[in-house]
């Protein structure tokens, strides 16, 4: 049956026309695959997530290791800001995965701006450079214009506002009081303690820091994150209501020095 469609269509088409429609076929078998693929993807998050989140939906089709559930916590801590003028920082990136959830949760309040920070050159600490070289290197576009990409199609651009350099040459002139700092850029010990020392003060009482990659698993890819929690945050009282999202630590600015965390100890396990 199949030769004899062949021979009729070839007969009918050309060997050339027969060839065209024959790749044709295949590519709109592949595209309607892929669409019912997408659309099983959407519903999946649809229900899972309800139409209070649908708007980052599109987050998952940027390539980065920021799972479902960090995503969704970081746009529930985002849009709980101030309705007016929040100020948020991202330190690291990448290809704009956290940013498209950051800056849509934060797209219906009024000045709102999110500054992404990123040398956008594929460097970092020595257990990820090569991973992001990799990546950068099967790009057809720079990182940057990719990050841009992303941004438009899946977040919200005029809210975004990209800082291209590394975190350090940008906290010197730093001026803006912060509601929303997330560091997850540089994940050496060195790094990570800086962008905690240099950043965090600008962070206003009763405002969020967001921490990714910080562990207590042994076995956790990055143990440098961790060092710096324990060492400056997790005992440190001007740090509140701590909550672990496996490897994502969220905590809060207290208002007071006073201020207790009541899940501090549960927040450690
Ligand atoms: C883990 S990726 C960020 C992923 C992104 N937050 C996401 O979830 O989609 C880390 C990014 O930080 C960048 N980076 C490395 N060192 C940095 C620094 N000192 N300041 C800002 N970004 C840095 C890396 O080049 C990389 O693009």
């Amino acid at each position: 049956m199949k030769g004899f469609l062949k021979t009729s269509l070839q007969a009918v088409l050309g060997k050339g026309g027969y060839r065209a429609a024959r790749s044709a076929y295949y590519a709109s078998k592949r595209w309607i695959k892929m669409r019912h693929q997408g659309a099983m993807d959407r519903l999946y998050w649809l229900r899972k997530y309800g139409l209070r989140r649908y708007s980052i939906y599109g987050h998952r089709l940027v390539p980065s290791g920021l799972p479902e559930d960090h995503a969704v916590a970081l746009y529930d801590v985002a849009k709980s800001l101030p309705d007016c003028g929040p100020v948020l920082v991202e330190i690291g990136s990448w290809l704009g995965k956290s940013a498209v959830v950051l800056s849509r949760a934060i797209s219906k309040k009024k000045g709102a701006v999110l500054f992404c920070i990123d040398p956008f050159n594929a460097h970092g600490d020595p257990s990820s450079a090569a991973h992001y070289r990799n990546v950068s290197q099967k790009m057809d576009v720079s990182l940057l214009e990719h990050f841009t990409q992303n941004i438009k199609r899946y977040g919200s651009y005029k809210h975004v506002k990209t800082l291209r350099g590394y975190s350090t040459d940008f906290s010197g002139n730093w001026d803006k009081p912060i509601d929303l700092l997330f560091i997850d850029g540089n994940h050496s010990y060195e790094a990570v303690k800086r962008d905690f020392l240099e950043w965090s003060p600008f962070i206003k009482p009763g405002g969020y820091l967001i921490m990714h990659d910080v562990s207590f698993d042994p076995n956790f890819r990055h143990q440098d994150p961790i060092k710096v929690a324990r060492e400056f945050i997790l005992d440190n009282s001007e740090w509140v209501d701590h909550k672990q999202i496996r490897h994502m630590l969220i905590v809060r600015k207290a208002y007071e020095r006073s201020e207790t965390s009541p899940v501090h100890k549960t927040a450690r396990l």
